[in-house]
Order: structure tokens, then sequence, then C-alpha cells
């Protein structure tokens, strides 16, 4: 997904998590590495050096058992207990936020796709989140079918979510940014087509976002978005769908009351655009095979109409 800082990747840092998981895999390799070097370093002496000596000289001169003592078993000894001590001081870190929490957001896996809820505004959304950047937040995670696994790469570790059961994991955002989230854990046929985007911004814009999707879908203002709302409210749409401030109040598909001020639609499969809105209406099962959404057997003229009513809730 374009809309990612650093594309989704690990390597690019840009959470307390993610410098700590990118600092604990530097050293690894850096430790690794410079074995490595030392063993080739060591073979290739001894392959130079000690050519032309005979197997009792070079037994002699090097004290073979000083070699074994030092180099298979106080070094190997030393620097696994340090990586050891060093890991778990890690892994203690990503368990606990630095400062106090700014945050609850609970994150429920679906199939596929990520219901997202701030428990303490009452707001409800999907495949976004928006957070205060240099506060911690504390994500609440679990699935409503299979196990899935939460991961904003750029952001932090991973976390399983599983049915009925909620996991906790503290994110951190040290810049403002766009950041690509997936699901980590095969979960059936559509698992490549389950992201969502985690947007880090100002503690004062992540207040006024809060504060804005907490209020009621826009009415609808034209004769268009008028009739849009009437389809959306007597066809199947209301059974799976809640727009808050209609009547529409189903809970088996996203929450749509601002899907318009979300940038893509399906968890990342289409951009948020009208025409790419039409097609996913008229036939969700062509753009994402085995997803829970019928598709909606409507007139030309009503899936404008419904399609411009959505695209005006911003
Ligand atoms: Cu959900 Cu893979």
């Amino acid at each position: 997904m374009s809309t990612s800082r650093g594309g989704g990747s690990a390597l690019h840092a840009h959470g307390r998590g993610s410098h700590i998981i990118a600092r604990e895999m530097w050293l690894q390799f850096g430790v690794g590495a410079a074995i490595f070097l030392l063993v080739i370093g060591l073979l290739l002496w001894i392959v130079l050096r000690r050519r032309d000596a005979s197997a009792e000289e070079v037994a002699d001169e090097h004290r073979p058992l000083l070699w074994l003592v030092l180099g298979g078993i106080v070094l190997p000894l030393v620097v696994l207990s340090a990586l050891f001590g060093w890991s778990v001081h890690d892994v203690v870190a990503l368990a606990h936020p630095k400062t106090k929490e700014a945050a609850i957001v609970d994150v429920t896996a679906h199939r596929w796709w990520w219901e997202i809820g701030y428990p303490e505004e009452h707001v409800k959304t999907a495949n976004e989140v928006v957070v205060p950047v240099g506060e911690a937040v504390r994500f609440r995670v679990r699935a409503a079918d299979v196990i899935h696994t939460f991961w904003v790469p750029e952001l932090g570790r991973k976390i399983d979510a599983f049915p009925h059961e909620w996991n906790t994991i503290w994110l951190e955002a040290d810049r403002p940014g766009r950041y690509l989230g997936v699901c980590a854990e095969f979960c059936g046929l559509q698992h490549a087509h389950m992201q969502f985007v985690v947007r880090a911004v100002s503690p004062a814009a992540y207040r006024a976002w809060l504060r804005a999707a907490a209020q009621p879908a826009h009415a609808p203002a034209t004769a268009q978005e008028r009739r849009g709302l009437a389809i959306f409210q007597t066809t199947s749409c209301a059974y799976c769908h809640t727009i808050a401030g209609t009547r529409a109040a189903g809970w088996v598909g996203p929450d749509l009351t601002h899907m318009a001020s979300r940038p893509r639609l399906a968890a990342g499969t289409l951009p948020n655009t009208p025409a790419a809105l039409r097609r996913w209406i008229a036939a969700p099962q062509e753009v994402k095979p085995g997803n829970l959404m019928p598709p909606a057997h409507l007139p030309a003229d009503d899936l404008n109409a419904l399609v411009a009513y959505l695209e005006a809730l911003r």
C-alpha cells in the first residue's frame, strides 16, 4: 500500500517497539557476522601459516586443549549468555509502555477486515486506526472467527488475535505518518487482503479526529443522497453494517458511519473512489472471493444513488 511511510518494513522503525526490535536484530546480526569472520579468519590463518609444518609441530605449538576450552566453551558461553540477557531485557521492554498510556484501542480481527473501537470515546471504525504521536496506545486485540495476527511492522511487534480472548500490546509512533498494518497469520482465502492503516497525528489532531468520529453520520443533503440512504436501509446493506444516526445497525461488516474519510475499501483491497465502491457493491465476490458480503443486485440508478450517499459519509 503506497500510504505507508516505510513500505511496511520492520527495518523502517518509526515506533518505540520497532526501534527495540530493529536494534535487537542488528545486534544479533552483528555478533553473528563478527563470529563468522573470526572463524573464517582463523581458518585462513591455519591454512596459510602452517601448510609446511607437520601435524606434530602444529599440535605441540598451539596447545589444542586451550583452544578447545576458550573457543569451544568459554567464548560461546559468554557470547550466548550476553545475547540471551540482552534479548530478555528487550522482551521485557517491549511488554511495557514507557509513558503513561494515552488511549485504548480495541481491535477485533474478522475474515477479512479489522474492526476498530475506541471504548472510552464510543467510536467505531474499520481498517484505520488514528493514534497520537509520541504517546503510548494500548491495543486490545481479539478475533471474531479464526486466529489472526495483528502487526504494524514499522511500529512494533506482532500480537495474535484469538477468538473470545483479549491480548494486549502497546504501540507508540515516534513521528507522524501512515503505517501499514497487516494480518500475519494465515487465516483463509483473503489473508493477504486484510490490511489496515495506522495514522499517527499530533495529539491535538488526534483529539479533533476523535470528536469528529464520535458524531453521527452526515445527513443526506441532496435528493440523490436521500435516495441512497433509503436504499441502504431497505436492502440487505443494513443487516450487516452500521451507520450511526440511521436505522442501519448491523454488526457483521465494517461500521460505515464515516466511511468516505477512510483511504481504502475492503481492507486495503481497493482505493476509496466512487468507481471502486460501485464495483465493490455490485460484485464483491469478484473483487475479494470468499468474503461475507453478498452482491447487491441494484439497477444502475439505485447503485449510483447508494454510492453518492456513501461517498458523502465523511
Ligand atoms: Cu487474518 Cu491472516
